[in-house]
């Protein structure tokens, strides 16, 4: 395990805003983990945090199975946070009353500031927009506590202990709507805690070069690349800590966009001169997709596929790197209690799991989130077209064809979306939507060109926003970019007679069409 010189520690309620804290306080150079709130108090301590903050939560703090810490965790000794719930939970464990508000507080409140001389207030004007999103609040103080700031609805908006350290705010200071936010997390992460900071991509990078280097020791490591972001950042940085002890395997599935397969080897093998290997695959691929319409099918056909195909090609190694990230391995809270703990890892393939049970796996970004692998590769001199690029699913364009995967589908499919790209990539829009790509559908549609009618597939083009994929909503492109965009692949395009645009959000449509 990563060894950090601080680390504060999130204990999570099951707040949706509960990574947004940790990405908070790491952007300030401060590194954070986040862990149910029923982190057993033996590993609180041997965690070591310069000060503990308790998320917000969606449980009432008087309902019967809320979730609870015992007081030890507050009075360990570092400065404790509670925000929304965690400040409940603070005033509760520590004798004070929290009742249902006769007013639930959603939105922008107006927080007046009650001791402007508060460690937690430097630099945070007296009357201050913040984010309020509660149906309970307090309604009587526990001793000792002074109240430190009020919002028209909650009296007791900001409360503290200075003392002891103990602070509990009602609000949000995570989300951007809170205008002193960032200032309130500040204070308390440098001010309240005394930490230093200094957690940035580049000694990341440096630390964990060290110790891939003492873990992997003379051994050989194997990476899928795929040429997305995460798997990009991490091939660059094991090459820094391997050179070509890294093997780096890059399986052409016949699905991938246009170009993307010469892009990808460009990049990795004329450019940046890592031990890589290409193998095409598209014909084992698309013959064991001939005839199949069922998307689910398709995606295991496609699954077990590549791990054949992948382990085949493997050759000698020692370890199977992996590029997941901090998402994937936060173990999130459910509401109803520790026996509801969910955890997400999202390998289950048989053959990678045999791996991590002989220890054999190595995850170096799983420290990280999104944001942060971008400023990684950025570090690390990947291009911005790669460190930008949209995500794209595994099994490819295969989900992007409705129906039978064929040769020409995918021709013409490619043909669609590149244009889609390449006008959104010169109209400057690429960057400001989460995703954007061709759907084919394989219809006839009427049409006329010249003096003849004609029958051709429907093109549909996607593009949303979205923050983590899970939920999305459809991007309001510029009409004449649609416009240009319909026109050019009508024209260019053959077999595509009409482009149409999807303006659904997720839920309650999906992302992709498959
Ligand atoms: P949906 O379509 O579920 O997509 O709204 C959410 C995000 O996940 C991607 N996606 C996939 N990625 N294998 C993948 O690796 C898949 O089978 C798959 N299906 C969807 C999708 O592109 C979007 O970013």
């Amino acid at each position: 395990m990563t060894t950090h010189k601080e680390s504060l520690l999130i204990l999570d309620f099951g707040s949706q805003y509960t990574q947004l804290i940790a990405r908070r306080i790491r952007e300030e150079g401060v590194y954070c983990e986040i862990h149910p709130f029923n982190m057993p108090l033996e590993a609180i301590r041997a965690f070591q945090p310069k000060g503990i903050i308790l998320s917000g939560g969606p449980s009432s703090i008087y309902a019967e199975n809320a979730p609870m810490i015992s007081r030890e965790v507050i009075e360990l000794g570092p400065p404790v946070l509670g925000i929304c719930y965690g400040l409940q939970l603070i005033a509760t464990l520590m004798g004070g009353k929290v009742a249902r508000a006769a007013e639930r507080e959603y939105g922008r409140a107006q927080l007046e500031l009650a001791q402007a001389d508060s460690p937690l207030w430097r630099d945070v004007p007296v009357s201050s927009v913040v984010w309020m999103s509660h149906g309970d609040r307090l309604e009587s103080l526990p001793e000792e506590f002074e109240i430190i700031g009020r919002t028209d609805n909650s009296p007791y908006a900001a409360i503290c202990k200075q003392e002891q350290r103990l602070f509990g705010i009602q609000f949000h200071p995570e989300v951007v709507h809170t205008e002193a936010g960032r200032q309130i997390l500040r204070n308390f992460v440098f001010d309240i805690c005394d930490c230093e900071g200094g957690w940035t991509m580049e000694n990341f990078c440096e630390q964990t070069v060290r110790e891939v280097r003492e873990r992997v020791g003379s051994g050989k490591v194997l990476l899928g690349l795929s040429g997305g972001v995460d798997s990009s950042v991490l091939a660059l940085l094991l090459h820094r800590a391997l050179g070509d002890r890294l093997k780096c395997l890059f399986v052409d599935n016949g699905l991938l966009r246009l170009g993307e397969s010469d892009e990808v080897f460009h990049t990795f093998h004329d450019r940046f001169h890592l031990n890589f290997e290409r193998y095409d695959a598209s014909e084992r691929f698309l013959s064991r997709l001939a005839g199949v319409d069922d998307p689910e099918q398709k995606r295991r056909i496609i699954g077990d596929e590549f791990v054949k195909v992948f382990f085949s090609c493997a050759g000698e190694f020692d370890f199977l790197a992996q590029g997941t990230l901090y998402p994937d391995v936060i173990e999130s809270v459910s509401t109803k209690g520790p026996s509801d703990t969910i955890k997400t890892h999202h390998n289950r393939v048989p053959e990678i799991l045999e791996l991590d049970r002989q220890g054999k796996v190595i995850e170096p970004l799983k420290e990280l989130f999104k944001d942060e692998v971008r400023r990684l590769g950025a570090q690390l001199g990947l291009p911005e077209s790669i460190i930008r690029r949209h995500p794209f699913p595994g099994p490819g364009l295969a989900v992007r064809i409705l129906g039978d995967v064929t040769r020409e589908r995918l021709d013409t499919l490619r043909k669609a979306d590149a244009i889609f790209i390449s006008e959104l990539r010169t109209s400057g829009c690429y960057d400001q939507v989460w995703q954007a790509f061709a759907v084919l559908l394989p219809v006839r549609s009427v049409g006329v060109m010249g003096d003849e009618r004609t029958y051709g597939n429907v093109i549909t083009l996607r593009a949303v926003s979205s923050l983590d994929g899970m939920t999305a909503d459809w991007a309001e492109l510029p009409h004449n970019l649609l416009g240009r965009v319909a026109s050019r692949i009508v024209n260019e395009v053959p077999g595509v007679g009409r482009v149409c645009y999807d303006v659904t959000s997720k839920p309650p449509a999906t992302i992709e069409w498959e």
